[in-house]
C-alpha cells in the first residue's frame, strides 16, 4: 500500500514543503510551517452532462428584510451562495448580520463573541430571537454537521478568521485555514442549497485579512465603508456573480442598530455649511442611483518648503494632479498653500466626474470666497486644464433639481443631455478650467 506522504504547509503564504522548516524559503516568515494532516477524501464519482440537461430552476432570492442590503446583493440573499462582507471593526458587521437573521431562519457561527454577549445585542436590535441558533464553535467540520441536522436557510460566519479545519494543524487565521474552510463550507452550501455570509476583518492596508484567493472562491464580496465620526455606512459590491457591482446600500447607525437612510440620495450633505468658502457639491452615480456630495477643501497659507497636501475620501494623487492644473492654467500659487481635502459624510470618491468640484473647491478656499448658494458642479478635468464631459449627466441633472439647485456648472460637451433633461435652473457651461476660475472668482487666468 503506497505510504501517505508528509506535506508541510506555510500558514501565511500558503507554500507546501516535504520536510519541516523553521522559515518558510517563499515568504521568509518564521514558525508559521505546519504538517498538513490529511484525511482520506471520499471521491465522489461526477460525469460530462449536456448544459442543455442542466435542470433551469428559477430562483428564489430570500427576502432580508432589509431593502437597501437586497439591492447590493442583486435582489436578495440567493440559496447556494456565498457572501463576504469585510470592514473595519467596529463598523455594523455583526449589527447587519444579526438584523438579516430577523427575517431568515440562520446559524449563526460566533467565534468572537459569546452567546449572551449576542443574545444582548439581538434584543437590543429588537430581533426575533426565535430564528437564530447560535453555535460557538469554529470547526467548519461541526458547522457543517450542525446544519445538517438544523437545516438553516442561511449560515452567518463570524468571523472567517476565527474558522479552521480538522484537516489542517495551523492557526486559525492563517491562510491555509481561511481556504480550506471556505471551500468546505462553500461546496457544502452549494450542495445544501444554503446561503452563507462570511465576515471578514480588514487589514490596515484595507484588504480582508486572508489570501486573496478568498475572493475568488466566493460569490459575492461585500465592503462595509464609513466615517467613524459620522453615522453613515455605505455597504458596496466589489464582486457579484448574481448583480451588479456598481450598486450601494446606504445605512445610518443609530441606538437601535442600522437603519435605512430616508433620504438617500443626499445623506452626505451638510446643510449647514456647503454656502461656506472652500465648499462645493457634486453628483456622483452610484449604481442605479445618483448621490449629492460635499468637497470641503482648507487651502491656507504656509512657510515650509513642502506644503502638505492631505485628503480624506479622495485619492491623493488625484488631489496632487488637480493641484498642478490649477497652478499651471490658473493664477493660483499653490506651492506656498496646504491643501486639505475632505469628502463630507465618509464618502469616497470613485469618479472622475469629481475633478472639478474639487477644484472649484481649492479655489474658492483660495479666494476665500464661496460658490453662489444652491450651486452643483461636476466635470473631468484633463491634464491640459480642459474641461472633459462626463457619464451619466441626465442622472446627475436630475438629482441636483430634486435638491432644488438653482445652478449647475457642468463640461460645455456634456450641456445638449443637460437641456433635453428638462432642468429649469441656469446651467453654467465651460470648456476650459481657467475660464471658470476667471468667471467665478475675478481673476485673469495665465494660461
Ligand atoms: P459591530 O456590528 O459589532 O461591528 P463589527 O462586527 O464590524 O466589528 O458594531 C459595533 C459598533 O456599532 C459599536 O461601536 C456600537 C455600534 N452600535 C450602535 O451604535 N447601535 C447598535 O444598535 C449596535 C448593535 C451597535
Ligand atoms: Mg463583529
Amino acid at each position: 500500500m503506497a505510504k501517505n506522504k508528509q506535506v508541510f504547509i506555510c500558514s501565511e503564504c500558503g507554500a507546501s514543503f516535504p520536510k519541516w522548516l523553521g522559515k518558510c524559503t517563499e515568504c521568509g516568515k518564521w514558525n508559521c510551517i505546519f504538517e498538513q494532516v490529511n484525511n482520506p477524501i471520499k471521491k465522489e464519482s461526477v460525469s460530462v452532462v449536456k448544459l442543455s440537461s442542466i435542470e433551469n430552476n428559477e430562483i428564489t432570492k430570500l427576502d432580508t428584510g432589509i431593502a437597501e442590503f437586497n439591492i447590493v446583493c442583486g435582489g436578495g440573499l440567493i440559496p447556494g451562495s456565498v457572501i463576504l462582507i469585510g470592514g473595519e471593526p467596529g463598523i455594523g458587521k455583526s449589527t447587519l448580520s444579526l438584523q438579516i437573521c430577523n427575517s431568515i431562519d440562520s446559524l449563526y457561527i460566533s467565534g468572537e463573541e459569546s452567546p449572551l454577549q449576542i443574545r444582548h445585542r439581538a434584543e437590543r436590535l429588537n430581533i426575533n430571537l426565535d430564528k437564530i441558533k447560535i453555535f460557538p464553535n469554529c470547526i467548519a467540520e461541526d458547522i457543517i454537521a450542525q446544519a445538517k441536522i438544523h437545516k438553516p436557510s442561511c449560515i452567518i460566519v463570524d468571523s472567517i478568521q476565527t474558522l479552521r479545519s480538522q484537516n489542517l494543524s495551523g492557526p486559525a487565521g492563517s491562510v491555509t485555514q481561511i481556504r480550506e474552510s471556505t471551500l468546505l463550507l462553500s461546496d457544502f452550501a452549494k450542495a445544501e442549497n444554503i446561503a452563507v455570509i462570511l465576515i471578514g476583518h480588514i487589514t490596515k492596508d484595507g484588504v480582508i485579512a486572508g489570501p486573496k484567493v478568498l475572493e475568488h472562491l466566493v460569490d459575492t464580496v461585500l465592503y462595509f465603508e464609513g466615517d467613524f465620526n459620522q453615522d453613515f455606512r455605505i455597504l458596496r459590491a466589489f464582486k457579484n456573480r448574481f448583480g451588479s457591482v456598481n450598486e450601494i446600500g446606504l445605512f445610518k447607525m443609530d441606538h437601535n442598530g442600522l437603519n435605512q437612510v430616508e433620504d438617500k440620495n443626499r445623506v452626505f450633505i451638510n446643510p449647514h455649511t456647503s454656502i461656506a468658502s472652500g465648499n462645493v457639491i457634486s453628483a456622483a452615480v452610484e449604481g442605479s442611483r445618483g448621490v449629492l456630495f460635499e468637497v470641503q477643501s482648507l487651502v491656507n497659507f504656509t512657510t515650509f518648503s513642502n506644503p502638505r497636501r492631505m485628503s480624506d475620501g479622495l485619492d491623493l494623487n488625484r488631489l496632487i494632479l488637480i493641484n498642478a492644473i490649477l497652478e499651471k492654467h490658473s493664477q493660483l500659487k499653490l506651492s506656498s498653500y496646504d491643501v486639505f481635502i475632505n469628502i463630507s459624510g465618509g464618502f469616497s470618491i470613485n469618479e472622475t466626474a469629481a475633478d472639478l468640484a474639487i477644484a472649484l473647491a481649492i479655489t474658492s478656499s483660495y479666494f476665500n470666497k464661496p460658490l453662489p448658494e444652491r450651486t452643483g458642479v461636476f466635470g473631468e478635468l484633463s491634464l491640459s486644464g480642459d474641461i472633459r464631459p462626463v457619464t451619466q449627466t441626465t442622472k446627475r441633472i436630475l438629482e441636483f433639481k430634486a435638491a432644488g439647485f438653482s445652478e449647475i456648472i457642468l463640461p460645455q460637451a456634456n450641456i445638449k443631455e443637460a437641456n433635453a433633461a428638462g432642468y429649469a435652473g441656469k446651467l453654467i457651461s465651460a470648456t476650459h478650467i481657467s475660464e471658470l476660475v476667471d468667471g467665478l472668482f475675478g481673476v485673469r487666468a495665465a494660461i
